[in-house]
């Protein structure tokens, strides 16, 4: 379907094209409830998430419209196709189960006649001894010496999201080993880790949903043989584990075949913080915190799938986002968390958002004619307020801003909480109704729209309902625009060029179709490593 030409597209577009929306201060003067009918709160097992968007630059009609769109383009069949299982992710003929990995023990959902969930489970029972015997000294190094320390290495997916948790966690509970985190393939990131710890109680985890990724792999390596310098090459296979879909790879990488935690090839990368991919937490925190994390991802889900549409988290965000972008042509938008055991949160819905909707096609491989994915981008507040936040508020661009804060803090410091959150309200407020001046340069435009969203407390709960609030927000916008937000094929090309050019480096002969700018920047560096 061309969703341009449905009517309720045009009357969107053709709403822009004669001024849009009246400015915030206006929408709030004339609509006493807006505040209320525009927010949205979640109880989480629990804790409360409220979330506001009356800030956004919408008004009722516009909001009226955009409910027309969800309807017209499907998204409630798309959400419960997705939540049954189908193939949603069609270039690779896939379901896109993660809402399976948080299922509840007993519950049925189906691929090829196999009930997933009993899969799921029987990992997480697996999981869930594994990390207890760490936790609890039984499975100790191989020179008897009690594991203190985890890394886990893996890139994209495999890292942001257990990363999240990790340093979100951290700040309410203690976690009983220690977790680092190496990602990059530049070298720099995994000596700098290792340099730190001690092989004989440093389990590593090697996580990497297809084994084939090139960085993963060659901190693996470099992991091994650190471990087997440290303390022999019999400890490398007892201290190393596992999380993949692709066992039959691990037997030649020295991991024993019976530490391998298995994935799915169902569970997209930046979907697969709910598998196996979180055990370094799950071994950090305990599983039971980890359940509690699940249960708010579920919690999540259950509301994502019964919610009615103006109550619906995910479906108002995910609309909001479509009408931001495609529509008043907003090409970027911040994600500044108040909160800084959220620092990581950016950087994470940055995977999540712009490797499933980054996309210029259809599903059917039609181009789109309007926009899609905006860069997300962002940083923690207050920090956010001494370094970028001038641009939002006055520079020539509009960026919707989502804020993300928590109601209690996890210290006992109040007065500085109290200020930090005063801080995230006022922004938004300074943002929305600006302030004039006789002197254009203090003068601030306001009417710059963002969503606030408040968690009561950050617990394991709410951090993965908030988690799974965004999984949802990124289907919701791939469903209207048409697009499979399951699949990244844009990423595959520089990984062959990365992989030709490594070659072409090594020889010293840059590759005959190789472009004039590809082969001036390889002698330059040959000539500068003196291999030239
Ligand atoms: O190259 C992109 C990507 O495939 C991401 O989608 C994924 O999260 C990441 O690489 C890591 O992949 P893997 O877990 O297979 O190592």
């Amino acid at each position: 379907m061309d969703v341009t030409a449905c009517e309720q597209w045009t009357a969107l577009a053709s709403r822009v094209a004669r001024g849009g929306v009246a400015a915030l201060t206006e929408l709030f003067a004339n609509e006493p409830s807006r505040t209320q009918t525009m927010s949205i709160e979640l109880n989480v097992n629990g804790e409360s998430i409220l979330i506001d968007a009356s800030k956004q630059n919408v008004d009722k009609e516009v909001f009226c419209e955009l409910a027309g769109l969800a309807a017209r383009t499907a998204v409630a069949d798309a959400r419960d196709a997705l939540l049954s299982g189908a193939i949603v992710n069609t270039s690779e003929v896939q379901p896109a189960l993660h809402t399976a990995l948080r299922a509840p023990r007993g519950s049925r959902v189906e691929v090829n006649g196999v009930n997933v969930v009993d899969e799921v489970w029987s990992v997480r029972d697996r999981l869930t001894a594994f990390a207890h015997n760490v936790r609890e000294g039984r499975m100790r190094g191989a020179t008897g010496a009690q594991i203190t320390d985890v890394v886990n290495i893996g890139i994209g997916g495999s890292d942001l999201g257990p990363a999240l948790v990790y340093s979100a966690l951290s700040t309410i509970h203690d976690p009983s080993v220690r977790v680092s985190f190496v990602s990059n393939i530049d070298p720099t990131n995994v000596t700098r880790v290792l340099a730190d710890l001690d092989a004989a109680s440093t389990l590593i985890v090697v996580c990497s949903k297809s084994f084939s990724t090139a960085e993963t792999l060659a901190n693996a390596r470099i992991a091994q043989r650190w471990l087997a310098d440290s303390i022999g090459g019999d400890a490398v296979a007892h201290h190393t584990i596992a999380v993949t879909v692709d066992a039959a790879k691990v037997a030649a990488s020295g991991i024993p075949a019976s530490t391998v935690l298995p994935m799915w090839s169902w569970v997209g990368g930046r979907y697969s913080v709910a598998s196996a991919v979180n055990v370094c937490n799950a071994i950090a925190f305990g599983a039971d915190v980890i359940d509690r994390f699940l249960g708010g991802m579920r919690a999540m889900d259950e509301h994502f799938a019964t919610a009615p549409f103006e109550r619906n988290a995910p479906m108002v965000l995910g609309l909001l986002g479509v009408w931001n972008r495609s529509f008043l042509g907003r090409g970027s938008h911040a994600v500044i968390p108040y909160a800084d055991a959220l620092a990581l949160f950016p950087a994470y819905l940055q995977q999540l958002e712009m490797e499933s909707n980054g996309k210029s096609v259809t599903s059917d491989g039609a181009s789109l004619t309007f926009d899609t994915a905006p860069v997300i981008w962002g940083g923690v507040g207050t920090n956010a307020q001494h370094a970028f936040m001038q641009l939002l508020h006055q520079g020539t661009s509009v960026v919707p801003v989502t804020f993300v804060g928590v109601a209690r803090s996890s210290t006992t410091r109040h007065a500085e909480h109290a200020s930090l959150v005063s801080n995230m309200i006022a922004q938004s407020a300074a943002l929305a109704f600006g302030q004039p001046h006789e002197d254009p340069a203090r003068a601030m435009p306001g009417n710059r729209p963002s969503t606030t969203i408040l968690l009561s407390s950050l617990t394991p709960a709410t951090l993965g309902a908030l988690i799974a609030l965004f999984e949802h927000v990124v289907f919701v916008q791939g469903a209207v625009w048409g697009i499979n937000s399951f699949d990244q094929w844009g990423v595959e090309l520089g990984k062959k060029m990365a992989h030709d050019v490594a070659a072409e480096l090594a020889t010293g002969v840059p590759g005959a179709s190789r472009d004039a700018s590809s082969v001036h920047l390889q002698k330059w560096y040959l000539r500068h490593t003196s291999r030239a």
